[in-house]
């Protein structure tokens, strides 16, 4: 992929960006509420503490996104969601940029690995990247998922 910017959320500029997709691919396509899909996690970056998002731009346009929240208790992997990439940039790598970004940022913070609730469809993306499943079926948002889990160096 060329000319593919990714970028730690720090402005508000950057958090709306996140928010675009995001209603675009949750709201739009899975039918998802707005009240299911932002939360407190979702804020201004100045005012908001706990998680991390990602946007990744291409060719300038802001084309997927992902988030992590950063204080598991000890022991636990941090839990990355909301990983969405507008429909039409699919299948171009930006869904594992995106991925691989939230990973540095986990081992940055000494995490020895990351956890997710995988829509099912989404499993074989999330184990090309490592990921295992961990656990059954259940439903989130009316949508069933997977709990999935990697470690970093296994
Ligand atoms: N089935 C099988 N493999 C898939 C796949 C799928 N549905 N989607 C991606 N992959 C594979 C790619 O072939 C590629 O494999 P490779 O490394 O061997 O070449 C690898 O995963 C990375 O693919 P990438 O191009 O980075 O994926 P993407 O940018 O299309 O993003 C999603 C994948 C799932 C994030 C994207 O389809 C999406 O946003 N879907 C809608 C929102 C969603 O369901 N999010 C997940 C919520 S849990």
């Amino acid at each position: 992929m060329t000319d593919l910017r990714l970028a730690i959320v720090t402005t508000a500029a950057q958090m709306n960006d996140a928010l675009a997709i995001r209603r675009a691919v949750f709201i739009g396509e899975q039918g998802v509420s707005e009240e299911e899909e932002i939360d407190e996690y979702d804020g201004d970056p100045a005012e908001t503490t706990g998680v991390v998002h990602v946007v990744a731009y291409c060719r300038g346009v802001a084309a997927a996104t992902g988030r992590m929240m950063v204080h598991a208790p000890p022991g636990e992997h941090p839990h990355i969601g909301r990983v969405a990439v507008l429909r039409e940039y699919r299948g171009q790598g930006l869904g594992r940029a995106v991925m691989l970004a939230l990973h540095n940022e986990a081992q940055r913070r000494g995490y020895a690995g990351v956890a997710l609730g995988a829509q099912l469809h989404a499993i074989p993306f999330y184990e090309t990247l490592g990921y295992i499943v961990s656990g059954e079926v259940y439903l989130d948002a009316g949508i069933e998922h997977r709990w999935m889990d990697v470690s970093f160096g296994s």
